[in-house]
């Protein structure tokens, strides 16, 4: 098999891995592998923008408060620290970088979203932030002369020997190559794919969760999946996503019947934490209310806020101005990831996890809306650093091997399809014992009928066992793990999380 020996590797190209490897390429030549175009993933999709505490009023401990109230007594506070602090440094470097945030005659525009208690996110090209943002880094990245980006290429397998990780081996377009290098950083995001319904792209198939899992690396939180209130309700794989943003500039929820149902729900109704709006939702719907967001009152101005959403509405034959937008929940985030400190460093030496695949406890049993974006750039920096400071790889692994690849693609759709119904109807925004346990059966069972080579698929698999398993584990309900046969929030699970890692079943 070809060698190629580098200094550092990072797989995946959202804002995490990019951010990650501009700042190692300050310290030698950075590979970066991503299985698909680099522009995929949900970075490039982001809409709402990004949340960090530049306004006047605002402060990080505001932005602390809001995101440790938001993820219900899970969050890791440390973590928090680091997020928040660094949050006005971090969109500073962006808009160096070529973000145009967009601006008003005070400075930046700062919009609203679910449970914050300020203006705080800033945005782009109105709602695409997420695409601003990483236009200017790839081109960055391609111009970069220390930077190597491959595309279509599959990470398959990290190598592991003796606790230390030596590299990844990855299958290509010109065959299979074992990348060796001083540090290896995952940045594939989360596992949005493995439900039915979502907003993430094709490819967020959880391959850096499970490839870490395989290594024997630490996972932790694994049962908290946010689901997105307010996806447009028109079936497709991804669904488009309706962003918060559209409720900060004061749309509401509405039922079928005209009531704006929040009220029932919670005090801050319509900008309640997404959890909260996501099960409102969803018990309108299963008491056979359609859902929809109703906009109006933005009347002609929406199209100019919102030019993205507007153009896909009208696509599918709504006018946001006069019209409701049929919407429901979609699975969007996962809060839990490879476990790390606050540089990013996992339970396995030269192993590293940044972004949405990490769980550094940032965003506890609920994330604070666009954290994410600010969880990447804030993250990607100290990771980058203490990768750095590394010593070189003195050893070579002493035999890879490596799986046929062989994907059909009737085959590898249809399992994966069977994987995405397990998990919406067994783990989905209502959980509870008896269908977890029968979700984990069907999912045995549908493991053992896949051949090794169809990788995504055992990658979707492994990881949709992990989440079952954790839910299964947690016998409460909180933040975006909710079990209708445990329906509490409980003081004795506060600050109690499960590790999942090979082997070991210890929390
Ligand atoms: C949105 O625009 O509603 C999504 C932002 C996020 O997920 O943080």
């Amino acid at each position: 098999m070809k060698r190629i020996e580098t200094d550092f590797v990072v797989v995946g190209s959202g804002i995490a891995g990019l951010m990650t490897a501009l700042t190692l390429a300050e310290n030698g030549e950075v590979t970066v592998l991503t299985k698909s175009r680099a522009e995929a993933g949900n970075s490039s999709r982001a809409q709402g923008g990004i949340a960090a505490a530049v306004g006047e009023g605002d402060s990080p401990s505001l932005h602390r408060e809001d995101t440790l109230r938001t993820g219900v007594g899970l969050c890791r506070r440390e973590s928090v620290d680091v997020l928040v602090e660094g949050g006005p440094e971090a969109v500073d470097r962006l808009a160096q970088l070529g973000t145009p945030f967009d601006r008003g005659e005070k400075g930046w525009t700062l919009g609203r979203e679910g449970s914050h208690s300020v203006n705080r996110i800033l945005h782009a090209a109105g709602d695409a932030t997420g695409a601003a943002i990483m236009g200017p880094l790839l081109r960055r990245i391609k111009e970069h002369p220390r930077i190597r980006l491959v595309t279509h290429t599959q990470a398959v397998d990290l190598v592991v020997e003796d606790g230390e990780c030596l590299g990844v081996l990855a299958a290509g377009t010109k065959g299979a190559v074992l990348h060796l290098a001083r540090a290896v950083v995952l940045a594939t995001g989360g596992c949005g794919q493995i439900y039915r319904y979502t907003t993430n792209d094709p490819a967020v198939t959880g391959d850096g969760l499970a490839m870490a899992w395989r290594a024997g690396a630490a996972l932790a939180d694994m049962e908290f999946i946010q689901f997105h209130p307010t996806a447009l309700a028109v079936e497709a794989n991804p669904m488009f996503l309706i962003s918060e943003a559209v409720r900060g500039e004061g749309a509401l929820l509405v039922n079928e019947r005209g009531e704006a149902f929040m009220a029932r729900y919670h005090e801050w109704r319509d900008l309640a934490p997404r959890d909260v709006v996501s099960r409102a939702i969803d018990r309108e719907m299963r008491e056979g209310r359609r859902v929809f967001l109703n906009a109006t009152s933005l009347g002609e101005g929406f199209a100019k806020r919102f030019p993205t959403i507007y153009r896909r509405c009208r696509e599918a034959g709504i006018d946001p101005a006069c019209d409701w937008i049929p919407v429901t929940p979609a699975a969007h985030f996962v809060m839990g990831g490879v476990w790390t400190d606050t540089y990013g460093r996992t339970s396995l030496s030269r192993l590293f996890a940044v972004g949405e695949t990490a769980c550094t406890g940032v965003h506890g049993a609920n994330r604070l809306a666009s954290n994410s974006l600010l969880e990447g750039a804030v993250y990607a920096r100290r990771v980058a650093k203490d990768a750095a400071s590394l010593p070189e790889l003195v050893r070579s692994p002493s035999s890879s091997r490596f799986p046929a690849l062989s994907t059909d693609p009737c085959n590898d759709a249809a399992w994966k399809e069977e994987v995405r119904r397990i998990m919406w109807e067994h783990a989905g925004i209502i959980r509870n014992e008896q269908g977890l346990a029968h979700g984990l059966r069907a999912l045995s069972a549908l493991a053992r009928k896949i051949p090794e080579p169809f990788v995504e698929c055992h990658n979707m698999i492994a990881v949709s066992q992990m989440v079952m398993e954790s839910a299964l584990w947690r016998r409460e309900s909180r933040g975006g793990h909710y079990r209708s046969d445990c329906p509490e929030t409980l003081v004795e699970w506060e600050n109690r999380r499960r590790m999942a890692q090979r082997g070991r079943q210890d929390e």
